[in-house]
């Protein structure tokens, strides 16, 4: 028998899934969803997002690297805070649903805590985070990293494609680089982080469930490799006398597919690829391209990284070009808190829903939470499993199942974590 709900929660999909539809319309090109961090698009959802949260009864501020933060006093003035939140920036052509419903399903939960008059043992703190995709810079999961203090300065210096660094978009948005690390929280002020995602894979679709509870996220590599050859005549230099820093390129792609798939679990992904100059009639002299490489295991993943650089230099050799590999990013696999687990199943099972326990294959901002505080997670299915596509789709029902789950699960962490010493 599923426990009952603490409470009944009047949760209302469809007015969730109104303000989704709200968000998506800060984009940065008409006709698509794309919100890169610190674009005037993500500036100017995050104001709303402000907005949405002073209405809902929250304290707001945004930090130095523009996450913006709602919190919601509980019983005492500065109780350690339940931290509920996720990200608002998109990936490139986005769906709508990815990071956003995290932060809105929070925004709401504390509106109906608000309309109750209800204050916990805990604050209530709803984060919604300025980068976790790394669409626009060569960082990832910034912002959250900034929150555990996390964030090394040289990582500021980093550029995006148009050469302009997070300093300089930090600074163009009105913000100081140099105040980074004014975002990073004291130990203990977070009681614990919980986020509601989207599951963006069929997991739950396949098992007829509209809600998981995760268990861990996969560790992941973000590479940038440089192929330097020689550019040259399309019509005059013969064939076995070319440097082609792009069919040298089209090798190592290749390879790197073959290496991924000799490992059950690990996935390995070339999502740009830049030749130069980029004429019609000219050999490319150098190709610049990303690989993001993933596993559950650490061990897994190192092993196949130090093989994929060997591989990257031995096809080098054998092509005549020079190839540099900038390994810029590495997150360990991360294990979600068993307790803040075990509160997700029983919120799930309170809800009337049958429970299934699911590791992630995406990275979330919970998995940089969980190095300072017990952090859990809540999935929701998603049509098809489709993510990081406009195709992205969620129903009316599932988001106020999720609604539901969330208000369930920060009510039952709230009295759990006030019993422990
Ligand atoms: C974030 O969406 C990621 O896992 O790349
Ligand atoms: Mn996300
Ligand atoms: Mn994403």
């Amino acid at each position: 028998m599923p426990e009952p709900l603490a409470a009944p929660f009047p949760a209302d999909g469809s007015a969730l899934m109104l303000r989704l539809d709200a968000l998506a319309a800060f984009s940065e090109v008409a006709g698509q969803l794309t919100r890169r961090y610190l674009s005037p698009a993500h500036l100017a959802a995050s104001a709303q997002v402000a907005r949405w949260m002073g209405e809902a009864g929250m304290r707001v501020h945004t930090d130095a690297l523009f996450s913006v933060f709602g919190r919601y006093e509980g019983q005492a003035a500065n109780a350690p805070a339940i931290m509920l939140g996720s990200h608002l920036d998109t990936v490139l052509d986005a769906g709508r649903y990815d990071g956003a419903l995290g932060v809105l399903a929070a925004i709401a939960v504390v509106a109906e805590l608000a309309r109750r008059g209800q204050r916990l043992k805990h604050a209530v703190e709803v984060a919604a985070f300025g980068e976790e995709e790394g669409s626009r810079f060569p960082t990832h999961i910034l912002t959250s990293s900034a929150l555990i203090g996390a964030v090394k300065a040289e990582l500021l210096d980093r550029r995006d494609a148009a050469g302009v660094s997070v300093r300089e978009a930090l600074s163009a948005a009105g913000g100081n680089a140099d105040d980074y690390l004014s975002c990073a929280r004291k130990p203990g002020e977070i009681a614990a982080y919980l986020e509601l995602h989207i599951e963006q894979g069929p997991v739950l679709e396949k098992h007829n469930l509209a809600l998981g509870a995760v268990t861990a996220i996969n560790g992941s590599k973000r590479l940038s490799v440089t192929v330097s050859g020689v550019a040259g005549h399309a019509g005059t230099v013969p064939m076995p006398e070319r440097r082609d820093a792009l069919m040298a390129a089209s090798d190592m792609l290749l390879a790197i597919e073959r290496l991924a798939a000799s490992e059950p679990g690990l996935l390995a992904t070339v999502g740009q690829i830049t030749a130069l100059p980029g004429a019609q009639n000219v050999i490319p002299g150098k190709v610049r391209f990303t690989i993001d490489m993933r596993s559950p295991s650490d061990a897994v993943r190192d092993r196949a990284h130090a093989a994929l650089l060997a591989a990257l230099q031995q096809i080098a050799r054998t092509r005549g070009v020079g190839c540099e590999a900038d390994t810029y990013q590495s997150n360990p696999a991360t294990p979600l808190a068993g307790r803040v687990i075990d509160t997700v199943c029983a919120a799930i099972a309170a809800c009337g829903q049958a429970v299934l326990r699911l590791p992630s294959g995406a990275g979330h901002d919970a998995g940089i939470m969980a190095r300072q505080c017990p952090a859990g997670m809540i999935f929701l299915r998603c049509k098809h499993g489709i993510s990081h596509n406009p195709a992205e789709s969620i129903s009316s029902e599932d988001a106020e199942l999720g609604l539901r789950a969330l208000l369930e699960a920060t009510l039952r962490l709230d009295r759990e974590l006030a019993r422990m010493p």
